[in-house]
């Protein structure tokens, strides 16, 4: 397991993290198979998550997708929350503080910070993908630079 927390460090973990990604979509390119994979991988190499999992776009809406973690809100609009920011934006949205997130979405009262990661391919947008944490900043500029690389990688390998 990568602590998220030394990412800043020098152990950064994230190429590593990479590498064992590309090896384990490596020969499948179904993208439930995948979305799959790629959230149960996320949720137990990164320490500190209580959730993990696709929101996929399904008209001017977000529904859930492949997860880990407790159940959750199956539809968000566009615009709602912090899922719904980063599909309205294009923009990742790294969250210090969700209680200080108007529109917040609470699924799970213990979730404190929260990282959302939009995927495009060829332009289009796909969904996003979220991490909820229970501690407070849990995810650094590097945890985004290495997780957007990560979505990058699944993109890739996968048909959507
Ligand atoms: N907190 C999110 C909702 C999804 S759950 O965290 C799984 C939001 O505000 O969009």
């Amino acid at each position: 397991m990568i602590d998220l927390q030394q990412s800043g460090t020098g152990l950064d973990g994230y190429p590593l993290l990479v590498a064992q990604l590309r090896a384990l979509l490596s020969g499948e390119r179904d993208f439930i198979a995948n979305a799959a994979q790629f959230s149960a991988f996320v949720f137990q190499e990164l320490s500190d998550l209580n959730w993990a999992g696709f929101y996929l776009a399904r008209g001017a809406e977000l529904v859930l997708g492949p997860f880990q973690g407790k159940v959750a809100c199956v539809r968000i609009a566009f615009g709602r929350g912090v899922c719904g920011a980063a599909a309205a934006t294009g923009q990742t949205q790294r969250i210090e503080n969700v209680h200080e997130f108007t529109g917040h979405i609470a699924c799970d009262s213990e979730s404190n910070s929260e990282l959302v990661v939009p995927l495009f391919k060829d332009g289009c947008l796909l969904g996003v993908f979220d991490l909820d944490s229970p501690s407070l900043g849990r995810f650094s500029a590097a945890d985004q630079a290495g997780i957007e690389q990560l979505v990058a990688v699944f993109v890739e390998l996968t048909d959507c």
